[in-house]
This record gives C-alpha cells, structure tokens and sequence, in this order.
C-alpha cells in the first residue's frame, strides 16, 4: 500500500488564510498592524531564500515585514544594537534572527537579547525553558516543531502513548519537537549521531519525525509498516537536468518509504510550509499579545 502524502502546502495554506482574516479583523476594528523584522546576516544562499520566502509570505496575510541585513563582519555588538532597537519598536512585534550566523558571532547572546514577547521563533532559552517544563507554557513554540504537530495531529488526533522516536537533536527542531511529543503523551526516543542500532531503534516507531539534515538517510527498510512520517529535512543534491543545478530531498528516502509508511510528507512542500504559516501565527499572537 502506498501511503498517504501529508500535503503540508494546503495545511499552510488554511493557516495562513486564518492569520489574514484575523489580520484584516484586527485593523477593520483600528488595531495596530502586526509586524515582523526578519535580520539576516551575512550571505548564506538558504537563509536568503528562508527570509525572502518568509517576509512575501508576511505581505501577503497583512503582515508588516522590515528586513535588516548586515554583513557577514557584523561585529556581536552590532547585531545586538540591532536587536535592541527593534525590541523598543512598537512597529515591531516579532523578531527573527535567520540561523545560522556567521562564525565568530555567538548565538546564544544574540537570541538572549530578544525579548521573549517578540520571540516568534520560540528561540529564546526562557522560551524553550518553559516548553521543557511541566505545567509551564512557552509564550511561543518554534515554527518547525510546531508545523510538525499540526501536520501529525491531522494523521493522528491523539498522540497518547504512541512510541514516536525524533532523529536529530537540534536546538531548532528535533528537541523542541521531541518536548511537544512528550507534552502530547507520545513516548519519546530521541536518536542522534551516537545512537547504536539505528534502524532497529527507528524501525520501532508508530511516528517518525526525520530531522538530521543528511539526504535520503531513512531508508525504506528502516520503517514500521503503517507509520506516520514527518520529514524536516531540506537538503540540496546536485542535478545538472534542473534549472537551479540542484533539486531539494529530505532526510527520507520518499520512493522508499512512501511504499511502507501510512503516511508521509514530502519534501518539498510538506514541513517547509508549515513553518512560514506558523511563523504568521505566532507574529499574530505577538502582537495581540502587545494590544
Ligand atoms: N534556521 C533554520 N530554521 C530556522 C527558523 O525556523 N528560524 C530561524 N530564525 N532560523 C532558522
């Protein structure tokens, strides 16, 4: 049997017409207009294309967008003025600082200097420290991860005691992903580059999520039959037959997986989406939080 595609674009697509109906409510009733400033720095080619895709994706639920590039010599303190001039911006109600920086600037300080009622990443430690803690609710969760549950709980309203095993333990994705699974009662393995018997350990999950960034790594024979799996990865292979040079595959080997799994997102448009619509969300919430 073959499984399901998860069509991340078209989940996308109903949250973002939400945040525009909510956007265009907000201002018909003479509220402030919410806004995003998206800081890259320095010239990575993804992260030119994330912050592209992510301000037009602003402009066109209503969503102010302010860009700010710096250059890859960006000295901390520059960056960080920045980050302080947008936090006294009442204009400003999310802030996004594209990852990853430049060698020699320290992340850490950088999203530290956010305030976490601007935070629409969910980067900041008091953020994600919440997120880890019972009873404690983050006032926003990362985009992917979040992406990730909405697209699961589509597949599966209740997460309740099913064994989900999270490949990758990135700040960004696979342990705020592995946290929202535990919240949702799943059971959690966390794998990593350390994991022994890996396909063994995966081959035990009723719900994958793939967040490892290497191309095609899970391979058909690595899946339980009927599985749900989410694939966070987006990698560049060369081929010369594309326009661009490259064409984009995640961390599953799709043709592979598609023939065992229940139920699987493609890449692209399965979890790429999702984190521009809720990255809309949360710019909404930020700035009904700032009413
Ligand atoms: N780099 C990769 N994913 C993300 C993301 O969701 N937000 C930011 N700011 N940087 C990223």
């Amino acid at each position: 049997m073959t499984a399901r595609i998860i069509d991340g674009a078209a989940v996308a697509q109903q949250v973002r017409a939400e945040v525009a109906e909510a956007v265009k409510a907000r201002v018909s009733a003479g509220k402030v207009v919410p806004g995003l400033a998206a800081v890259l720095v320095g010239e990575n080619p993804a992260s030119q294309v994330y912050v592209r895709n992510k301000r037009k994706a602003c402009e066109e639920v209503g969503i102010a967008s302010f860009g700010y590039e710096l250059p890859a010599s960006a000295s901390q303190e520059e960056v960080e003025a920045l980050v302080s001039q947008l936090n006294a911006d009442p204009k400003v109600h999310g802030i996004l600082v594209q990852l990853p920086l430049p060698a020699g600037l320290d992340e850490q300080r950088v999203l530290n200097a956010i305030r976490i009622e601007k935070d629409v990443d969910g980067f900041h430690p008091m953020n994600l420290g919440r997120l880890a803690q019972k009873g404690r609710d983050p006032l926003f969760v990362p985009c992917t991860p979040a992406g990730c549950m909405v697209m699961l709980e589509k597949e599966l309203p209740s997460l309740e005691g099913v064994n989900a095993v999270v490949l990758g333990r990135s700040n960004i994705v696979g342990m705020p992903v592995a946290l929202l699974l535990v919240r949702a009662n799943a059971t959690v393995t966390i794998c990593h580059s350390r994991t022994k018997n890996l396909p063994d350990v995966v081959r035990s999950a009723d719900v994958l999520v793939a967040a490892v960034g290497r191309e095609e790594m899970v391979r058909g024979s690595w899946v339980k039959p009927g599985a749900v799996v989410i694939d966070v990865g987006i990698n560049r292979v060369e081929d010369a037959s594309k326009p661009k040079g490259y064409r984009l595959v995640g961390d599953v080997a799709f043709d592979e997986v598609k023939e065992i799994a229940g139920a699987i997102t493609p890449v692209p448009g399965g979890v790429g989406p999702m984190t521009i619509a809720m990255l809309l969300k949360n710019t909404l919430r930020a700035a009904e939080l700032a009413d």
